[in-house]
């Protein structure tokens, strides 16, 4: 990195990492918000089926808090689930949301924390800095250790059939985000290797974003990649290891905001299509194009990828390349050992598919803006190939 290149570097302003920390969550924010009376919960029927939901609940109310719940949050949430959500909001004139789950949930409360008291449509705040004002009071809790919402500016929406839209905006970093990995232990082995894989996948972006790569989120990205690769197979194979799921969301949070100022890249803009028309999990898209997209740009940043592949594969040695190989090798590795899908046709897709794929992906300008090689129609259609 050369030391006279400008970055700038912005991130939540407080963050609690405790595990059980959510069963005094009332006292905790009531501390914080002395003034604040009701609160919207917003969170989903998957992560409420666990009942971990009740005990941050009652502590709320306990707290004096009057909680509204807005539990019909889906994954990859539409536009029209943050319109029912901002009715009520509204409706019950709502001072502070709480965003409870993993990255859908979190980031349909950003949006409502942001629309609630606002003259501004959903339509007019896409894209990079269109958000006017302030907003609501807003606090995150992940409950997978995936996306790094609970850390980042982005909220991203599915604005049709099969396309997604981001709204990047400083006001969409929440006022604390709380790490608490007794809310993660029920989280199935399958979803935690995929939302994993996602946090790793923006620990290495970060790495070797092409324009705003900087010292801070480097150091992020290593220490999550860290985290993360040590404790993924453990968090997999035991849910209740309740060390494993910490690290976890320890390494999850810490890949956000190395992402959320050093943005990602190809992966993601070959990922979104796979979920958008195929409805595969976000985490899992990422996994299955993974390894032969850091193949493919290994080599406009061999040296990066080398210098990862020491924090992944501790033992790992040879020249630069062999070392950029051992990455991808294990990355492909964890998708192997987890269980998860490893080729498209698993997840349903054809070679008549890849067309569309690949003409989607291209859509996705400011992601592959950012990739350290330039991804031309042909290679996005021979990515695709290769995953197939
Ligand atoms: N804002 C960002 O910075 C950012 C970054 C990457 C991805 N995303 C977005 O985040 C979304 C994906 O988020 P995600 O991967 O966290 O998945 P998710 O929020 O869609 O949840 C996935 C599934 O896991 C279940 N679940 C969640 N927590 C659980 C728990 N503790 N126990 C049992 N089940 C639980 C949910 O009910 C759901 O069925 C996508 O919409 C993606 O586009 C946002
Ligand atoms: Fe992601």
């Amino acid at each position: 990195m050369d030391l006279l290149t400008s970055f700038s570097f912005a991130t939540v302003p407080l963050i609690l990492s405790a595990p059980g920390a959510t069963k005094e969550l009332g006292p905790e924010l009531r501390a914080r918000f002395p003034a604040i009376r009701r609160v919207l919960l917003v969170t989903d029927q998957g992560f409420l089926r666990t009942g971990l939901a009740d005990a941050p609940i009652h502590s709320l109310r306990a707290a004096m808090f009057h909680v509204e719940q807005f539990t019909e949050v889906v994954a990859d949430p539409p536009e029209h689930v943050i319109e029912k959500a901002l009715v009520l909001a509204r409706e019950h004139d709502i001072e502070l949301v709480i965003g409870l789950g993993g990255g859908s949930s979190m980031d349909v409360a950003k949006l409502v924390a942001v629309l609630a008291n606002s003259a501004q449509s959903m339509a007019e705040i896409y894209g990079i800095g269109n958000v006017h004002g302030s907003r609501l009071p807003l606090v995150q809790i992940p409950t997978t250790a995936g996306t790094g919402s609970e850390v980042t500016n982005i909220s991203i929406v599915t604005t049709g059939a099969t396309t997604k839209k981001g709204v990047v905006a400083p006001q969409l970093y929440a006022d604390m985000a709380i790490l608490d990995a007794e809310l993660t232990i029920g989280l199935p082995p399958a979803v935690t290797a995929a939302t994993g894989i996602d946090a790793m996948v923006h620990a290495i972006e970060a790495y070797t974003s092409k324009h705003k790569k900087n010292p801070l989120s480097d150091g992020l990205a290593r220490q999550a990649l860290s985290l993360l690769s040590r404790h993924l197979i453990r968090a997999c194979e035991n849910g209740h290891d309740l060390a494993a799921r910490q690290a976890m969301l320890l390494g999850a949070m810490l890949a956000g905001q190395a992402f959320a100022n050093a943005p990602v890249a190809a992966v993601h803009a070959l990922a979104y299509p796979i979920g958008g028309i195929f409805h595969v999990p976000h985490g899992l898209s990422n996994s299955l194009v993974l390894p032969h997209v850091l193949r493919f740009n290994a080599e406009a940043c061999v040296e990066q990828y080398a210098e990862l592949a020491t924090i992944v594969v501790p033992h790992v040695d040879g020249s630069v390349a062999a070392r950029a190989e051992a990455l991808a090798v294990a990355m492909q590795q964890f998708g192997t050992i987890t269980g998860l899908p490893r080729t498209l046709s698993q997840v349903g897709i054809t070679a008549s598919d890849l067309d569309l794929l690949a003409d989607d992906a291209m859509k996705q300008v400011r992601l592959l803006g950012n990739n350290p090689r330039t991804v031309t129609r042909e290679d996005a259609y021979a990515l695709y190939k290769l995953a197939l």
